[in-house]
């Protein structure tokens, strides 16, 4: 069996109290592989952001257990999962979350830096990061004088500049035209196809399941079905001719 970048059993999260209570996760069984880019689809409100949250340590839940990467997570404290992240996980926000008072090279520098590079090295690879996802020259600006698609660009940046072996991202292509978002995706792919490596997305756009080597569907808290081989194909046909 291929190896397991992320495997995740019967997780429980629910948000709120009392009447307004939310389960947002009713026992979600997950799992990726490794050197695979892994699509999860879904309708809005049906927990793909909470899944991701907690399978990237951002988000702690109520019941279940997760690895990733062959760690439990759901083991660490609050400080061993954030080191670990720091270590192994490059997320991409569905709200971008860049740091507004930071220029671009200071936002895609910081994985470096809370990693303990230097800044004059850091600022190096972010540029080339830059450079990658078409921003060159925009080093010095700040997250507002962009388009939402080139935050979104700037966010994948910071995402892959420490290569972490796990990049997971919500809606990475959302903001994005058509020819950026193919660009885009060829990075991602990139990123996922190597041993001990994964790429994890949610999306709602079919024109990027092309990419995937899997495809979980979630539905109301749960992971419904997983594709691969030919009933990705068939899924795939399926999404891209309604
Ligand atoms: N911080 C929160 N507080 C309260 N409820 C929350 C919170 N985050 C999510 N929820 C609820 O949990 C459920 C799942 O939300 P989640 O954001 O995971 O959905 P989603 O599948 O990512 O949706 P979308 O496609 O719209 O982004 C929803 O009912 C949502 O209202
Ligand atoms: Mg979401």
């Amino acid at each position: 069996m291929e190896a397991a970048a992320i495997s995740a059993r019967a997780v429980v999260k629910s948000f709120g109290v009392g009447d307004a209570r939310t389960l947002a996760l009713k026992g979600a069984d997950f799992r990726a592989v490794e050197g695979e880019l892994h699509l999860i689809v879904g309708p809005s409100g049906c927990g793909k952001t909470t899944l991701l949250s907690v399978l990237a340590g951002t988000l702690e839940c109520d019941q279940g257990e997760v690895s990733v990467l062959g760690t439990r997570i759901t083991a660490l404290s609050n400080a061993e999962v954030t080191r670990f992240r720091r270590g192994h996980i490059g997320f991409i926000f569905q709200q971008f979350n860049l740091i507004p008072t930071l220029s671009l090279l200071e936002n895609v520098s910081v994985p470096l830096l809370l990693q303990g590079a230097g800044r004059r090295e850091a600022e190096a690879k972010a540029a080339e990061r830059l450079a990658q996802v078409g921003l060159s020259g925009r080093e010095r600006q700040r997250p507002s004088q962009l388009s939402g698609g080139q935050q979104q660009r700037v966010a994948i940046a910071r995402a892959l500049v420490h290569e972490p072996r796990l990049v997971i991202c919500d809606e990475p292509t959302s903001a994005l035209d058509s020819v950026t978002g193919h660009q885009i995706m060829d990075l991602l792919s990139g990123a996922a196809r190597a041993p001990g490596r994964c790429v994890l997305i949610v999306t709602h756009d079919p024109r990027i399941y092309g990419y995937a080597d899997r495809i979980s569907e979630m539905e109301d808290g749960r992971v419904t079905a997983v594709h691969s081989g030919e009933s990705l194909s068939s899924f795939i046909h399926a999404a891209t001719r309604s």
